[in-house]
């Protein structure tokens, strides 16, 4: 801030609160000093008003606010480019070279720095173990949920369960695969599925088919009308490639099991042929270098566990 400024900032809020305190003061002076059955001569929809001082601690909590204010003034920057007498880092070797002074950046920092230092040798252990160890550690299983409620929770849920489109993961059903080292794989270096449309290759009629095809896979019911047998033929001439010949789906494409009970998409009649006629590209963002290898370590450990126990219904 330019010294103009520094000073027109300071000059404002120092000369606010000078004005607010004499306000104060000399509203103040202007009240009877006891308690009356007078009332100030007006009403507002029939309500009076009593003609009375300011009770003592209202008044008071005015004067705490203006001294809080002064306080905090001159302890923090806010005063032009007066930086404030709350230490920085002045204590702080390893910052020494920074800027000196209290901000919320600083503090963040210095906050950062102290959980690194707390963590990162924990974290550094938990890295050099095979990720099924770590998943055996009820410490690192702790951090580890704590990492996905605070990174992953906001897609897959905070009960891991996910949701339409985003997938369950606790469930031991895979897209890209639920070996550990799999599982982090697709946390660091994310996932992007790739279900083509199909509506200008197969045609409405043959969308109808080929989702009858695939409910009937899982035993689901279909609408009158609807041709299975050319709907498998459909299927074995565009799908197979990902899908494989039994529907069962391949990992290495993500392409899901469709045989199975879990939809990410819906089972519906209508929703599958949605997911037919017009795709889908579900993505998984990438990890690394928001997190770095040590957290998701953990993070794959977490995930992996969730899945080792008895599924759950
Ligand atoms: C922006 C939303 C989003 C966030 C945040 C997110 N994910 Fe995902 N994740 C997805 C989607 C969508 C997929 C499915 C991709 C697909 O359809 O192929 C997925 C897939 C996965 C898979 C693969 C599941 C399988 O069946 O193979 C794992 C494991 C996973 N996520 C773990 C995580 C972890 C751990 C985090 C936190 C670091 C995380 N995800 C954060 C959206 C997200
Ligand atoms: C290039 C590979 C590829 C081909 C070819 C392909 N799919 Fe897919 N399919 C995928 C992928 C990948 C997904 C997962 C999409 C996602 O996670 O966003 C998917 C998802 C689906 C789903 C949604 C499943 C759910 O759980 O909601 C259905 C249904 C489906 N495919 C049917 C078909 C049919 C029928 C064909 C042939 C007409 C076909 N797919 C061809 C890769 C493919």
């Amino acid at each position: 801030m330019t010294t103009f400024w520094s000073w027109y900032v300071t000059l404002l809020t120092v000369g606010t609160l000078l004005a607010l305190t004499w306000l104060i003061f000399a509203t103040r002076k202007g009240q009877r000093k006891e308690a009356t059955e007078e009332t100030v001569g007006h009403a507002f929809d029939g309500i009076e008003e009593y003609d009375n001082p300011l009770p003592k601690w209202w008044f008071m909590l005015f004067v705490a606010t203006l001294v809080f204010a002064v306080g905090y003034l001159v302890l923090y920057p806010g005063l032009g480019n007066w930086k404030g007498l709350m230490p920085g880092y002045q204590d702080a070797n390893e910052f020494a070279s920074k800027e000196k002074g209290w901000t919320g950046v600083h503090q963040w920092e210095k906050e950062m720095a102290k959980a690194e230092e707390q963590y990162g040798p924990l974290y550094a252990k938990y890295a050099a173990m095979p990720i099924e160890e770590v998943a055996k550690d009820e410490k690192a299983l702790k951090m580890g949920g704590r990492l996905f409620a605070s990174n992953c929770s906001v897609c897959h849920g905070s009960d891991a369960k996910g949701a339409y489109g985003f997938p369950n993961l606790t469930d031991n059903d895979w897209l890209y695969g639920g070996e550990a080292e799999t599982i982090k794989t697709t946390i660091m270096q994310g996932r992007q599925a790739a279900m083509p449309a199909w509506k200008d290759v197969i045609g409405e009629a043959g969308i109808k088919n080929v989702a009858g095809y695939v409910r009937s896979l899982s035993g689901l019911k279909n609408p009158e009308g609807v041709d299975i047998a050319a709907g498998q033929e459909i299927f074995k001439a565009n799908c197979v490639a990902c899908h494989g010949p039994e529907g069962k789906g391949t990992h290495a494409m993500g392409a899901p099991n469709l045989t199975d009970k879990v939809w990410l998409y819906g089972s519906s009649f209508a929703q599958v042929q949605q997911t037919l006629r017009y795709g889908r590209n579900g993505r998984m963002p990438a990890q690394e270098e928001h997190l770095g290898n040590d957290k998701v370590h953990l993070l794959a450990a977490y995930v992996y566990s969730l899945s080792q126990k008895p599924a759950q219904e």
